[in-house]
């Protein structure tokens, strides 16, 4: 109970009572799995056994497990109508889908390639799924995630969002690490006097538990917003709520793609051109990171893992 008061005295009973019952089931299902065979994905050792041996087949399996490892530096521009004079060229180290007790070499040429980024970036943001099973145990992805984490600093620190991955109850432990977690909440940046704001939502893929509108509530009209949302499921309700720039991630841009980065899954219900990198809605511009990490199974191809760093212009 200890970890579930303050998070009812800050989001609510009914929000806290919700998300935890949909976490509930959802684990009682993966537990229990469907129908008579009682199968689930995540409970089943088959499919994953399929996938490697379906990559070992292919001569495979070597190449994609190390794709996991090459990380490219994803570098854009980003044109901010309204965007105070003091926030141009303002730096965003984008991370998502770190799905860091997964990583195969535990996180070490991630942690040395920020540990490079030192100084190249204002503001640090996290488009959220942290652990790598949807249900179960969360302490194992944060005792990995600290040590990755721990190479990022930047004057505006770092501000994340849930994933489809995570718990509520694991936004104490997000922050512990210096992660402060918008769940459909808001702050600002302030510098020489003016504000960027950054409004973060609960997760819109799995647990539906996104706000927008409560997400924008103490944002001023016609103020210049970042909105951090784990898919870009949520495109069309933000284009129209006047969010500026969108940062999102979880397509993992398909991770396992044909030659040409065209992916055969994307776990997302938008068209295939919000599935990685830019992309604009209207006056609306967003961008989709194809992930740091790897679900499923640590396999990537023709889609590397990135680290983006967006720069603000006005
Ligand atoms: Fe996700």
């Amino acid at each position: 109970m200890d970890t579930l008061h303050p998070l009812i005295d800050r989001f609510g009973r009914e929000y806290v009572g919700r998300r935890m019952m949909l976490q509930a089931r959802h684990s009682a299902d993966v537990y229990g799995g469907y129908g008579r065979l009682r199968f689930h994905p995540e409970n089943s050792e088959l499919l994953p056994w399929l996938a490697r041996v379906g990559l070992k087949v292919a001569g495979l399996a070597g190449r994609t497990r190390r794709n996991c490892l090459d990380y490219h530096v994803e570098r854009r521009e980003f044109r901010i109508r309204n965007l105070p004079a003091p926030f141009h060229g303002l730096r965003i180290l984008h991370l998502s889908d770190i799905h860091s007790d997964a990583i195969p070499d535990r996180g070490e040429r991630l942690i040395r390639l920020l540990q490079g980024l030192h100084g190249a970036y204002d503001l640090c943001v996290l488009t959220g799924d942290y652990r790598f099973q949807t249900s179960r145990e969360y302490d194992t992805s944060l005792e990995r995630l600290a040590p990755l984490l721990k190479p990022i600093y930047c004057p505006f620190g770092m501000i994340g969002i849930l994933g489809n991955h995570d718990f509520l109850e694991m936004v104490p432990g997000l922050e512990a690490l210096g992660v402060r977690t918008l769940v459909n909440e808001s702050l600002h940046l302030e510098r020489d006097g003016q504000r960027l704001w950054i409004a973060g939502t609960d997760d819109p893929h799995f647990y539906a538990a996104h706000d927008i509108a409560r997400s924008l509530a103490d944002v001023p009209a016609s103020a210049p917003t970042i909105l951090l949302c784990h898919s870009p499921e949520a495109y069309q309700e933000a284009a129209l709520s006047g969010v500026d720039l969108y940062l999102c991630g979880h397509t993992h841009g398909g991770q396992l793609c044909l030659p040409g980065s065209l992916p055969l899954i994307t776990n997302a219900a938008v068209p295939r051109r919000l599935v990685s990198g830019p992309w604009n809605v209207d006056r609306m511009l967003g961008y989709t990171s194809r992930g740091a990490g790897a679900s499923g199974i640590p396999a990537r191809l023709n889609c590397p893992p990135e680290v983006a760093i967006h720069t603000l212009t006005g």
